[in-house]
């Protein structure tokens, strides 16, 4: 099977967990809509996708624990991306090729809709992980990665550095903080399902952390070089904004090698696991031609 119809076949599985998942919560309906609508428009599910790979690399094969974990990690960066959207932060009226979810609804129900998301990810967490020492595991660290220790931090960060001018060291700490945190987040997720012991753990770490980085620099070099139609979300916008990014701090060619060179370094990491990571390999360089 080629990579990418690999990488489908996946983002399927997580699709079917998680309309499983919110079929079985009982939930005032219009709010329901809200989270179906944010939720099962055409995201790229990497992250999730993620979590399944690494507990495959960890454990042999993708277990109930991941499927949970990987839905969970999905709810966490929609919500993110559903108030990322807002009037207050971005402004965005288009994402994942559909109106935001306060442009279809209203901005008092994106609110709700993101804070549902990120509430329920963590019931759904501490309720269907079958060990509770796995599912405090697993719930410590979304809550680490997710909160003001890690993207919550990072999203202030991007905010406050609107119209500064942007240091090399200010683009890391948001980088790091608002995206690459949560694709560790989603390697560490998969390697405690798997029962990884720590070296393969801070591996896949180490991993996630760099293709995050990689992710949030290709993100900027998109909105420099994409459309709307392509990206499914607004174009130029960041330029617009005045947004502290790569191209604009470092210039587009930078930006480039960077996104390469964190790519060979997230690959790096993988060394220990020989062949068995070729999967992760793959992902490391397609994040590096991605489009949308
Ligand atoms: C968008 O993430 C936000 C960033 C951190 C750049 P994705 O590009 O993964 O968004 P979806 O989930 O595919 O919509
Ligand atoms: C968003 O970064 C990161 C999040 C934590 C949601 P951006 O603001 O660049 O993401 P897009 O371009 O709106 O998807
Ligand atoms: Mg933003
Ligand atoms: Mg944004
Ligand atoms: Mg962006």
């Amino acid at each position: 099977m080629s990579f990418n119809a690999l990488l489908r076949k996946k983002a399927q599985y997580v699709n079917f967990a998680l309309r499983r998942l919110l079929d079985a919560q009982q939930i005032n309906s219009d709010l329901k809509e809200a989270l179906r609508y944010t939720l099962f428009a055409p995201g790229k599910r990497i992250r999730s996708v993620l979590v399944l790979w690494c507990c495959e690399l960890a454990g042999g094969q993708a277990n109930h624990n991941a499927e949970i974990a990987a839905a969970t990690i999905e709810m966490v960066h929609t919500y993110s991306l559903v108030h990322d959207d807002l009037p207050a932060m971005d402004n965005d009226d288009f994402r994942r090729g559909q109106p935001t979810c306060h442009k279809a609804f209203d901005e008092a129900t994106a609110i709700l809709a993101g804070d549902a998301l990120l509430t329920l990810a963590f019931e759904i967490l501490a309720k269907e992980i079958d060990e509770p020492a796995v599912a405090v595991k697993l719930i410590g660290q979304l809550a680490q990665d997710a909160g003001p220790g890690g993207m919550i931090a990072g999203q202030m960060a991007d905010l406050k550095a609107e119209k500064s001018v942007g240091t090399k060291e200010a683009l890391e700490y948001i980088h790091i903080n608002k995206t690459a945190k949560m694709f560790r987040c989603a390697a560490a997720m998969g390697a405690i399902c798997g029962g990884a012991g720590k070296k393969p753990f801070n591996c896949l770490c180490e991993y996630g952390l760099r293709i995050g980085l990689g992710f949030q620099i290709a993100d900027d070099i998109l909105d420099v070089s994409g459309s709307r139609e392509q990206l499914g979300k607004t174009a130029g916008k960041d330029a617009r904004a005045a947004k502290c990014t790569y191209p604009a701090v470092v210039g587009m060619e930078k930006a480039k090698e960077l996104e390469k060179k964190l790519a060979n370094e997230a690959i790096a990491a993988l060394e220990p696991f020989g062949k068995k990571a070729d999967t992760l390999r793959q992902l490391a360089a397609a994040l590096l031609e991605r489009t949308r």
